[in-house]
Order: structure tokens, then C-alpha cells, then sequence
């Protein structure tokens, strides 16, 4: 089974062709760069780049995966959660595409997408395995028995950990997304000057709270005079205090669980302080430990293409009409095939 998977969700636009037998054939992203200088993705512009960029991605992966259109065996979009008029580009497209290659078409969680890429890899984790997600929308650890078969062990109930970098990331004065240029700064930052709270690690809670870090480096940098040094060793705290928190959330998670394998994804997960202090961690603790390469951390479309073609292999397909769900809880969706 070929299958053709289109991401739209936020601000890129990610396209790529996967193939039941031989694996990922192409894929191709593009990002965004017009809501820079908004400081923050503009939902409408972003609906209008997904229409002008999608068709044109769509026809250059097919070329560098040697498919033809009328190969494909089944197409993949992400039907949501996230920003409803993109989401309906890729909705439209998916659907209509499938509609005339006269081929069956799936909605693919987004989440769903971040929590399997990194069976992309190889080796690629067994089920079952506890996944950590932390994106710029959510951050959940989720006990993952199968494809489908999801129980949230824990979420945020503020902030997720990607918009507290991104939030922090605009106070400090650096550019959108905040993420990566934070991390950046973080690595000129001591981690001796200051020290930012553990949020919610004083009981055995599986929840995050990130939202009050962010106050917290405020609060900070009005304490100081705001030098380039000051904010680095800002940055540094902020960041040692998330990863900190992770790190001993999923060691609750994996002693509740009784599983010592781990999976961690989505946008954060690119970040080069968590992934070797967590790879430290799984050492001494003797898990395996599972990420997708740094590409497929942040939203691609070849995600997108391997949840669909889980879901397409074991028979589910969607009617024709073309449907978006900006809000889908992870926790709804059922194995395929039932
Ligand atoms: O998964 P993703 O691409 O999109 C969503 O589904 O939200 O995640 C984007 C988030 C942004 O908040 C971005 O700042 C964050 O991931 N991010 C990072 C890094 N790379 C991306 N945060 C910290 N360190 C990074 N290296
Ligand atoms: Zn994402």
C-alpha cells in the first residue's frame, strides 16, 4: 500500500509518500517564515500559504518518490486538532485527490502522527510503550498499548511545554518560534545563577503546569538589568527547570506502569538538552529509550503518511464528506478495525 500524507495543521506544510513495504519513499516540508514578524502564527495567512504551497509540495514529492498519482493506494491529512481553515486546506485536498484517483481517504490525529513517528526509525519501539508528547499545542504522557489504543497517563493544564518555551522565548526578546532560538541561548546560560521551580513535582502527579514559569523568568529579568548574560542565564533556568520536570514525570510514569520503554516526540522533543538528559536517564534506569530523527520531531508530513497508512492497512476509510476537528482529544480515538 502506497500512501500519499498531507500535513496543514499550523504553520507548515508537509507532504509525504510512505509505502507499507519499503518505507518512507519522499517527503518534503515547507515552513512558514511570514509569521516571523508577527511574533506568532496569524491563522489566516496561514491558510492562504497552505493553498499556494500544498499542490506544488504534492507534485514535487511524487517526482522525487518516482510515484505517479495514480499509484497511490490510499491519502492521509491531518484532520485535526489545530487551526481550522488549515486544517481544511489539507482536508479539501486530501479528500478531493482521493475522490478522483478513486482511492479511500483517512483523517489522521495529529498527535497520533507525533506519537508514531518514531516507529519511522529503525530500530522502531514494540508496542506497548509509554510516549512522552511535547509540542507547541500539548504535552501528555500516554500509555500506548497499540495503534489506536491510547490511555493519557497525564497532561498540561495550562501551558504546553512549546508555547512556555515560545512565550518565555518572546519575553526574552528572541524571534518566533521561540523554541530553538531559547534553547540557543540557553547553552551561553549558568545554570548555577538561578533556580526556577519543579512545577507540580511535589506530589506523584502525572499533570504539567508550565504556565507559571513563564511568570517566574518575568519576574526574573525585572530583577536584573537585562544584559545579554542575564537573559542567558534566564533561558538556562527556565529550560533546566522543564527538562527536570519531564525527566522525573516519566520516571513516575514508568514505575506506575510497570514498562521501561519510552518514546518521546513532537516539537520540543528537538531539543538537544532533554533528549541527552533523558538518554542519560534511561541508562541508568535500563529503559530503552525511542526518538524520531530531529526533522520528524517538529510537524512533517511523513508522520502523517505512516499513522494513515496504519489506519488505511487494517480497512478504515472516511465518507466523502470533508470534515476538521480544530479540538480532538487523543483519548477519543479507537484501534482501526473496530
Ligand atoms: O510539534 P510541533 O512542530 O508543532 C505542534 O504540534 O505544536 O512543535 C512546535 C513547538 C514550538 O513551540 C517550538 O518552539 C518547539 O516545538 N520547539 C522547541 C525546539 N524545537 C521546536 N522547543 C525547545 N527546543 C527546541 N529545540
Ligand atoms: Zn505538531
Amino acid at each position: 500500500m502506497i500512501v500519499l500524507g498531507i500535513e496543514t495543521s499550523c504553520d507548515e506544510t508537509g507532504v509525504a509518500i510512505y509505502d507499507a513495504e519499503k518505507g518512507l519513499l519522499a517527503h518534503s516540508l515547507h515552513s512558514q517564515p511570514i509569521h516571523a514578524e508577527y511574533g506568532g502564527v496569524v491563522p489566516e495567512l496561514a491558510s492562504r500559504d497552505h493553498i499556494r504551497k500544498l499542490t506544488p509540495l504534492i507534485r514535487q514529492v511524487s517526482c522525487s518518490a518516482g510515484v505517479d498519482l495514480h499509484q497511490l493506494n490510499g491519502i492521509a491529512y491531518t484532520a485535526g486538532p489545530g487551526l481550522i481553515g488549515a486544517l481544511l486546506v489539507g482536508a479539501a485536498t486530501g479528500r478531493s485527490l482521493a475522490w478522483a484517483l478513486k482511492v479511500p481517504s483517512i483523517a489522521v490525529h495529529h498527535m497520533e502522527g507525533h506519537l508514531l513517528a518514531p516507529l519511522l526509525e529503525f530500530p522502531a519501539p514494540v508496542f506497548p510503550f509509554i510516549a512522552l508528547l511535547v509540542s507547541g499545542g500539548h504535552t501528555q504522557l500516554v500509555r500506548v498499548h497499540s495503534v489506536g489504543r491510547y490511555t493519557i497517563m497525564g497532561e498540561s493544564l495550562d501551558d504546553a511545554v512549546g508555547e512556555a518555551f515560545d512565550k518565555t522565548a518572546k519575553m526574552l526578546g528572541l524571534g518566533y518560534p521561540g523554541g530553538p532560538a531559547l534553547a540557543r541561548l540557553a547553552e551561553q546560560g549558568k545554570s548555577d545563577r538561578f533556580h526556577f521551580p519543579r512545577p507540580l513535582t511535589d506530589r506523584q502527579a502525572l499533570d504539567f503546569s508550565f504556565s507559571g514559569l513563564k511568570t517566574h523568568a518575568l519576574n526574573t529579568l525585572h530583577a536584573t538589568e537585562g544584559h545579554l548574560q542575564d537573559r542567558a542565564d534566564i533561558a538556562r533556568a527556565f529550560q533546566d527547570a522543564v527538562v527536570d520536570t519531564l525527566l522525573i514525570k516519566c520516571r513516575w510514569a514508568l514505575e506506575a506502569s510497570g514498562l521501561s520503554r519510552l518514546v518521546v516526540s513532537g516539537g520540543v522533543s528537538a531539543n538537544q538538552a532533554l533528549r541527552s538528559r533523558l538518554h542519560q536517564l534511561a541508562q541508568q534506569q535500563a529503559w530503552e529509550i525511542f526518538f524520531p530523527r530531529l526533522e520528524f520531531c517538529t510537524d512533517n508530513g511523513a508522520m502523517i503518511a505512516f499513522a494513515g497508512c496504519q489506519r488505511l492497512v487494517a480497512g478504515q476509510s472516511e465518507s466523502l464528506n470533508i470534515a476538521a476537528r480544530p479540538r480532538w482529544p487523543l483519548g477519543d480515538l479507537t484501534a482501526p478495525g473496530r
